[in-house]
């Protein structure tokens, strides 16, 4: 009988494929450190396969070869070489080629006083500091963005548990530690848009501590970071005028920074230019009125345990004001 994969077998083998596509895959890299991480993958993969295949082919020539050629396998020098000198020198070779991958981002040095970003790991959330290379301080939150073929050096801080940086199409994760600056330089190497995750684990909702990466035309990114230096639009519609009055009224601004108004709280992110993101709560829900007024109300059940009291006492009508404030903030 001639041997055929069930089809369900093919299908079921193939589902786990299906994680290495999309935005947040290593193997699309998107950033130089990344590209770099692949290449040792790759590489690695190849050497496996290329040993794999030379054991087993000796191991059906000692079951079933001529008696002449498993004399010459058993041959003194064959398990000396073969045994102990290839491993070395494969493993040696491969342990420093990977080293030098693994230290690439971390001692890359990027333009010394040049721009950077401050990343710090938050409950559950990351706040994102761009500073400029004349000193301005611009703060946004999770949500990275990057100037195509600049390299930037990411300052990677926590101000409570242990965190991890992993945008796996730029670089390899790094830790985020208490008191302490862990550095790392990416450069993006083409424009668009990809995920990325804490990787270590941090408390309840740490599966929902995601940030996007948003890789642009460097004359973009300048226009970008421009305008989000700038305060926040004043509301045009009378809900929307109605709404920032309820956010001041509720105290959001106790937590909340809206630069521009009287909001300076430093507890949560900055909602500056939260209408323009591309996601609300780290990645948890889309970034549209419906899901503002579904974060203010629920946010306990949708992100249990994050900093943020559930505003359930607020009216629909009143939810829907502070949703058209917040969402026309960009
Ligand atoms: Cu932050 Cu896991």
């Amino acid at each position: 009988m001639r041997w055929r994969p069930c089809t369900a077998c093919v299908v079921l083998a193939a589902l786990p494929l299906g994680g290495c596509a999309g935005i947040q895959s290593a193997l699309q890299p998107m950033g130089r450190e990344a590209a770099e991480i692949y290449r040792l993958l790759l590489t690695v993969t190849a050497v496996s396969v290329v040993i794999t295949l030379l054991v087993l082919g000796l191991i059906a020539v000692v079951l079933w070869g001529p008696q002449r050629w498993r004399d010459r396998i058993a041959a003194h020098w064959v398990i000396l070489g073969g045994g102990i000198v290839l491993p070395v020198v494969v493993l040696s070779v491969l342990l420093a080629y990977g080293l030098a991958v693994l230290e690439a981002g971390t001692t890359r040095p990027a333009h010394g006083n040049g721009p950077a970003i401050i990343i710090v790991g938050k409950r559950w959330w990351w706040q994102v500091t761009y500073v400029t290379a004349d000193g301005r301080r611009i703060e946004s939150a999770n949500e990275l963005r990057l100037p195509v073929g600049r390299p930037v050096r990411l300052l990677l801080e926590s101000d409570n548990v242990i965190h991890s940086f992993w945008a796996p199409t730029l670089a390899g994760k790094l830790d985020m530690i208490p008191g302490r600056t862990n550095r790392i330089t990416v450069e993006a190497q083409e424009a668009g848009v990809s995920r990325g995750q804490c990787a270590e684990y941090c408390g309840g909702p740490h599966a929902l501590m995601a940030f996007s990466v948003v890789a642009m035309p460097a004359d973009a990114y300048d226009a970008w970071l421009d305008s989000e230096a700038r305060p926040a639009q004043q509301p045009e519609s009378e809900q929307a005028l109605r709404g920032r009055a309820l956010f001041l009224a509720n105290g959001c601004g106790g937590c909340h920074t809206v630069r521009g108004t009287t909001a300076n709280g430093v507890i949560g992110p900055d909602l500056t230019h939260v209408g323009a993101r591309r996601s609300l709560g780290a990645g948890t829900l889309p970034n549209d009125a419906e899901a503002f007024a579904r974060w203010i109300r629920h946010n306990q059940t949708i992100k249990p345990d994050n900093l943020m009291p559930a505003y359930a006492y607020l009216a629909q009508e009143e939810l829907a004001a502070v949703a058209t404030y917040l969402e026309g903030l960009d």
